[in-house]
């Protein structure tokens, strides 16, 4: 089966915020932002706007009944800019129109004028000033400082690592209608409902029972609606809240590169020390990450680089620190991985260079280090059915290391102007919000009479698949077929206290809270039925493709049947049900716990051909052994390997964030952000689903797959520094990602 909206999308048919029929008379937003990356606002006249044709309101921060704060960590982001602004885009005001050409055009004619301030852009220069947005951040496994003199090699280095644009295809948007009361509905592209409506019930001064949120599916976000969905909903829920009528904002896909967050550039420092043998005695590591003007997420982001800092190795002498620092970009976001591929990156560059010294191949290095049952992470935790080794060995076998590797050393002897380059790419990913208190979801499922049921989670779907997951969740609980249920939209008021759904963690939570919400139908059903077959022990009905079992015989009876007999003994045919995972728990002073609820684990094998006339390249195959421990829903789990493979090549190769010196984003639209297309696909893509590897932490014994494999683009890193390498041994590469084209080419041909 494909993922139930394939149809709906390829026809048009799926809605979207801006294909919702907007009630008459929906007035429509447009967003007012700051031209100049840090200043302070001397004057503003908004009279010239106001008296454009088509305008019905304007908005700015005096116009907010509540709190001008939409700071979800941390309390330190404005909805509107008040005396001065942090970044080229920072909201300033909402123009609202009768169509999107007159709020625009009046947009043009607001004149403010700004005393430009000193703009900072790097975050070590950020750091130097002690910009800061949360105090530094350390974690520590052992005594690194005693270890240096133990180690025969030490290496120390640099690496960087880019933002990435989430390029979702459906813009930021939100349509906000007043209703009666004084409240507000808000339809939101979001993946936190509860996030919008916490901060549009702050801005608007109301409880939050008066704001109801909905989210029917989104047209991707990848992190990017986790907590930057907020402001626009919050925008059209003002205006709305006090114009009384409808309003529309949907961002255009220029301004909403420009002025959404991205995944969050970093400059970090390493030193790495080994034996002779190759095992790694102490990992030192100082991440800067490029926050942006506000906190945002960066704080979580901040943590789950450090969670990562050792990707799928065991260390036993670990310092990692961890920088969050202010600077006067847009506030960098959640992005798949959530920090964790920056972290990965940088140990990954520091096994590169360390093999380059040592005079071995890298994955001699990653080999003898993976991790194994019982060793322990940096944060205390101890691994669990690790299966990191048999991930690694298995992709080795499996796809001939060897002898490709060998393969790819006879071609570059062979050829000239046209290299290979092949890396292993092992990957270690927690799972659970590292925040403990975000792992709760809840579940409302109903059952009509007439056998039909529908579902309401806190899980948002963003072409993931979490509703087809969930699906088959209820369908093999229930015991029904899946032309049965109906997955709701996400609904603040039938699901409330939601988290975002994100850290890969849709499907945990909300399905094993449908699996308990279902378990309570099915125990009042055997009941029913219990009574209709006069059998005294209700626990002994059984149901099993829609008919009811009696000590494991069939009956006459069928579900719809049942239900109906339920309704008419005033039986209700609802439930609900709560989920908070396990046993999590984490210490933030002494920074130790316990996290995660598992790990999943995998191993890809990368190759590429590198023309080093040009420095063009393509992917010739990724090549994955994964661990979803047991799947239930191949081809979701597929699509999102798949998905993520090539999410994670266009970071490390073809998409560059260019800002000028001014912290101008030159590269605002797909001529100038080169996104991967088809073309950048691998030309091969396997992935081998690890056998028996049950988890026990997952709805049907199944490990969460939305994030990890986005990972495995990192290998196309080092297997394209080998390439160079073949073509010039020589090079001392830079670390410094996305590798594109021009870097390459530069590189191959520096004096
Ligand atoms: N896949 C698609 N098609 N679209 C998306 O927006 N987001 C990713 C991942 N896969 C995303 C996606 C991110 S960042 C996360 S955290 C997970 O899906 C969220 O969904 P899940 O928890 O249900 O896996
Ligand atoms: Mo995903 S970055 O946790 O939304």
């Amino acid at each position: 089966m494909k993922n139930y909206d394939s149809i709906g999308h390829v026809r048009g048919e799926s809605i979207f915020v801006d294909d919702v029929t907007p009630p008459l008379g929906t007035l429509i937003g447009y967003v007012y932002y700051s031209p100049i990356a840090h200043g302070k606002i001397l004057k503003i006249n908004f009279a010239g706007a106001e008296r454009s044709p088509g305008v019905a309101g304007l908005f700015s921060f005096k116009d907010i009944p509540g709190e001008n704060q939409i700071g979800g960590i941390v309390q330190d982001e404005n909805l509107f800019a008040e005396d001065s602004v942090h970044f080229c885009g920072h909201p300033v005001a909402l123009v609202v129109a009768d169509t999107y050409q007159h709020a625009h055009e009046a947009s043009k004619k607001i004149k403010a004028v700004y005393e430009k301030l000193h703009v900072i852009l790097d975050p070590r220069e950020a750091a130097s000033k002690n910009l800061l947005i949360i105090p530094p951040r350390k974690f520590e496994l052992g005594n690194v400082d005693q270890a240096w003199d133990k180690c025969d090699y030490v290496i120390e280095g640099k690496a960087e690592t880019g933002g990435q644009e989430h390029m979702y295809l459906e813009t930021q948007g939100s349509l906000a209608m007043p209703l009666e009361g004084g409240g507000v509905k808000i339809i939101s592209s979001t993946q936190g409902p509860t996030a919008v409506q916490r901060t549009a019930a702050r801005i608007l001064g109301l409880p939050m029972h008066q704001v109801e949120v909905d989210v029917q599916r989104l047209g991707g976000a990848f992190g990017g609606k986790e907590d930057q969905a907020t402001a626009w909903a919050c925008m059209a829920a003002l205006a709305a809240y006090k114009l009384k009528t409808p309003v529309k904002l949907v961002l255009n896909r220029q301004d909403d590169i420009r002025i959404t967050g991205k995944r969050h550039p970093y400059s970090s420092d390493y030193k790495i020390g080994l034996s002779k043998e190759g095992r790694i005695l102490a990992y030192e590591a100082v991440f800067y990450q490029n926050a942006g003007a506000a906190a945002d997420l960066s704080p979580a982001i901040l943590d789950r680089t450090l969670f990562h800092c050792t990707n799928s190795y065991f260390i036993p002498n670990v310092r990692a620190t961890a920088y969050s620092c202010k600077t006067n970009l847009v506030p960098f976001t959640a992005f798949r991985g959530f920090g964790g591929p920056q972290g990965i990156f940088v140990i990954e560059s520091a096994i590169y260079k360390a093999a380059q010294r040592m005079g071995v191949d890298p994955s001699e290095i990653q080999r003898i280090n993976l991790l194994n049952e019982g060793d322990e992470f940096p944060f205390g935790q101890k691994t669990f059915n690790c299966n990191a080794k048999r991930c690694f060995d298995e992709a080795e076998k499996k796809f001939s290391f060897g002898s490709e590797r060998r393969g790819v050393e006879e071609f570059n002897s062979e050829n000239r102007l046209l290299k290979k380059g092949i890396a292993v790419m092992p990957v270690c990913f927690g799972i659970s919000f590292t925040t403990t208190l975000l792992n709760q979801a809840s579940a409302l499922v109903h059952i009509y009479t007439d056998g039909s049921v529908n579902i309401s989670t806190a899980a948002v779907e963003m072409g993931q698949g979490v509703n087809a997951k969930l699906k088959r969740i209820a369908a093999i609980t229930l015991s029904i077929s899946e032309s049965r249920i109906k997955i709701e939209s996400t609904n603040t008021s039938r699901v409330s206290n939601t988290s975002a759904t994100a850290a890969s963690k849709g499907t945990d939570l909300n399905g094993f809270a449908v699996i308990d919400a279902c378990n309570i139908l099915v125990e009042r059903l055997q009941k029913v039925a219990a009574g209709e077959l006069g059998e005294a022990d209700y626990t002994k009905i059984s149901f099993r493709n829609e008919k009811v079992f009696d000590e494991g015989k069939p009956t006459a009876i069928g579900f719809p049947d049942l239900v109906n007999k339920a309704y008419l003994k005033r039986i209700s045919l609802t439930a609900q049900a709560h989920h908070a995972t396990p046993d999590l728990y984490f210490d933030t002073k002494a920074n130790k716990g316990k996290p995660f609820a598992y790990h999943v684990y995998g191993s890809a094998i990368v190759q590429v051909s590198l023309d080093c006339l040009r420095g063009v390249y393509e992917v010739d195959s990724v090549k994955v052994v994964h661990d979803f421990g047991e799947s239930f829903h191949e081809v979701i789990d597929l699509g999102q390997a798949e998905g993520g493979i090539v999410q994670g090549i266009g970071w490390i190769t073809s998409e560059e964030l260019i800002w000028n010196s001014e912290g101008r984003l030159l590269t605002d639209a797909l001529s100038t952000y080169k996104i991967p297309d088809i073309h950048a696909v691998p030309k091969e893509i396997k992935i081998h689903f690890l056998e028996n590897s049950p988890n026990d932490f997952g709805p049907l014994r199944s490990k969460a797959v939305g994030e990890p494999t986005l990972m495995y683009g990192i290998g196309v890193y080092f297997a394209l520094v080998n390439a160079m390498r073949a073509f010039r041994p020589d090079l001392e590469p830079d670390i410094s990602s996305p590798l594109t084209p021009e870097k390459i080419l530069l590189s191959l041909y520096k004096l």
